[in-house]
């Protein structure tokens, strides 16, 4: 058995992220070994690569997937070899002050962290691993708690869109945002995360669910999970959703870029008392300007959602079930299979605002 694993590292701020040879340390007491299966492209890891967030270096990037347990450390009762997991990048430690007043996705242990080192080392020396875990890589060495027991019926692909992208966007809907029957919601974004909006936002009832981007190529992309309108982003956004919402605005926007301008726009488009939900992860530097005057008047809610104020050990097997019983659709975020070393061409296809989810396969 090697000790020796490929991962995909960013060695700088500045470098172009590639394929090297990283080595395991042994699995001590209370972790567990995954061989990773599949890891989509989130945006937070083109985040880490383009600056928006500042992670330490050398990176393994990668957070969004699942695979099996290949080897677990004593004292480990959580999984067992063999098991098929998803992968959760924030676990709770069930002791901190959130933790123990039911708000685990802000459990201070791991909350923030955006890259941590866990033994795994390059060329002798240490590494990070990105959100703990260091998912773009054929192994990943975590913490019990990371892991997330699956069917193995849900098949790796999907089990790896439920870690991030799917959670996220699902859970602000139905947790933080609360969507009701008949409401009306907008989402600005369309890519892994907003279309996991959209497909939730219906799920949940929405009757309207406008569906915002700045490239029209994704109108295919947010009929098949369900908007029921579509409208290219622009200065006029709010207008177009006045004359879409009887004049008022609409009762929820979910802002899934994660930038000061369409934080605004979400806020525009929302009608007096809705609410605005963000989950786009922004830059420190990036300022959201709001009148004092208009936050009074206009009387909505301005809220974030973390990780979609979600327990992933209580909803990531709802979400499973929801798959595999059909209520839930995700086979039309993959827009496209790829490698490891094809992962910087799709950081550069993110950037320019193309496809949902990239999805890297290994070991298969
Ligand atoms: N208006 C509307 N849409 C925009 C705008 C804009 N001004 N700018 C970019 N977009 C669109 C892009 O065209 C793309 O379709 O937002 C989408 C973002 O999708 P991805 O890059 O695929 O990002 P995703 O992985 O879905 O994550 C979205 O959620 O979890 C966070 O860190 C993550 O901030 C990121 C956000
Ligand atoms: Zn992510």
């Amino acid at each position: 058995m090697s000790a020796y694993f490929n991962g995909l590292v960013l060695r700088s701020s500045a470098a172009r992220p590639a394929v090297a040879e990283l080595r395991r340390p042994e699995v001590g007491p209370g972790q567990v070994r995954v061989r990773v299966r599949a890891a989509g492209v989130c945006h937070s890891d083109l985040s880490m690569v383009n600056g928006t967030i500042r992670p330490s270096y050398p990176l393994v990037l990668g957070h969004e997937a699942a695979g099996e347990v290949v080897e677990v450390g004593d004292h480990v009762a959580r999984a067992s070899v063999g098991d098929h997991v998803v992968l959760n990048w924030q676990p709770a430690c069930r002791n901190c002050w959130f933790c123990t007043h039911g708000e685990p996705w802000l459990c201070s242990t791991s909350s923030g962290v955006a890259s941590l080192e866990n033994g795994v080392t390059l060329d002798g020396a240490p590494v990070h691993v990105a959100l703990g875990l260091g998912a773009f890589a054929d192994e990943v060495i975590a913490p019990q708690n990371a892991v997330i027991r699956v069917p193995s019926t849900l098949g790796f692909d999907r089990a790896a869109l439920l870690s991030c992208g799917v959670l996220t966007g699902a859970g602000a809907v139905r947790n933080t945002a609360q969507v009701q029957p008949g409401e009306s919601v907008v989402v600005i974004g369309l890519g892994g995360v907003g279309l996991s909006v959209v497909a939730a936002a219906r799920a949940a009832g929405a009757s309207d669910v406008i569906a915002v981007d700045v490239s029209d190529a994704k109108q295919s992309l947010a009929a098949a999970a369900g908007a029921t309108d579509f409208v290219v982003s622009s200065d006029a956004l709010s207008k177009e959703i006045r004359t879409r919402t009887s004049g008022r605005g609409a009762d929820h926007a979910f802002e899934c870029v994660g930038r000061a301008t369409t934080i605004r726009a979400a806020w525009r488009a929302t009608r007096r008392g809705g609410k605005v939900t963000v989950v786009g992860m922004g830059s420190n530097d990036d300022q959201v300007q709001l009148s004092a005057l208009d936050i009074f008047s206009s009387a909505r809610t301005l809220r974030s959602s973390v990780y979609g104020s979600a327990d992933p050990d209580i909803e990531i097997p709802l979400l499973a079930d929801d798959v595999l019983s059909g209520r839930l659709s995700l086979d039309h975020l993959i827009t496209d299979r790829i490698t490891l070393a094809d992962v910087p061409d799709a950081f550069d296809r993110m950037s320019r605002g193309e496809g949902a989810r990239s999805l890297v396969t290994l070991g298969r």
